[in-house]
């Protein structure tokens, strides 16, 4: 398909900004869906093991993670191995109906006491005849600030049933936050 074809295809919201410093924990960070731009890579480094079940999207990752392919519906992690898990803009990338398995996978893989931070998007059933969801983001660090865009098939998605998915695996909510289009949500084991 070609580009304008897709676009034509395509519910492209306004570019929306998110700003983001570095995890604190002296622990190893679990990155889910870490490929593309890599933002966590970018800013925690050689702390962060990314997984991606894209070889080539793990290719075009400039950060100093670990890079591993693999899926996080079957992570192949030993249980309690990380102190922080991250997803950003991941989930939406995931089927609604393995989701519930990720958050059992990173679950699993957290030690007690750690933490999973999910930055996301809400996504509506439909828009008109349109087949994508189109979310052009900025990206502020401190470093450095990175343009970049994110697009899936259009499929529901809702910071609520995400929520629900967290806490019915075992997950407490520590913290959330929305803004227009996205949401922040920070769970802890
Ligand atoms: C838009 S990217 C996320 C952006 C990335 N976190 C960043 O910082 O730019 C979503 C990624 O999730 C990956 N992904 C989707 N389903 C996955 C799964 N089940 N396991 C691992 N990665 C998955 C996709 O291959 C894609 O690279």
């Amino acid at each position: 398909m070609s580009e304008s074809e897709y676009l034509a295809q395509a519910h492209l919201i306004e570019r929306q900004t998110i700003e983001i410093s570095p995890i604190k924990t002296s622990g190893l960070i679990l990155d889910i869906g870490g490929g593309g731009e890599g933002i966590i890579g970018k800013l925690n480094g050689e702390q962060v093991v990314a997984i991606d079940k894209r070889q080539s999207e793990l290719e075009e990752t400039e950060n100093k993670a670990l890079k591993i392919v693999m899926d996080a519906t079957d992570l192949k992690f030993l249980t309690e191995t990380f102190t922080v898990a991250t997803a950003f803009f991941t989930m939406m990338y995931i089927p609604n109906d393995l989701k519930q398995r990720v958050f059992e996978e990173t679950y699993r893989v957290l030690k007690k006491g750690g933490c999973f931070y999910i930055w996301d998007a809400n996504i509506p059933e439909k828009i008109d005849d349109k087949k994508y969801f189109v979310i052009p983001l900025e990206v502020i660090m401190p470093e450095e600030t990175v343009e970049t865009g994110y697009g899936v098939h259009l499929k529901k998605q809702e910071m609520q049933s995400l929520k629900q998915l967290a806490l019915g695996t075992g997950f407490k909510i520590i913290k959330e936050e929305t803004q227009e289009h996205t949401f922040y949500l920070k769970f802890e084991k």
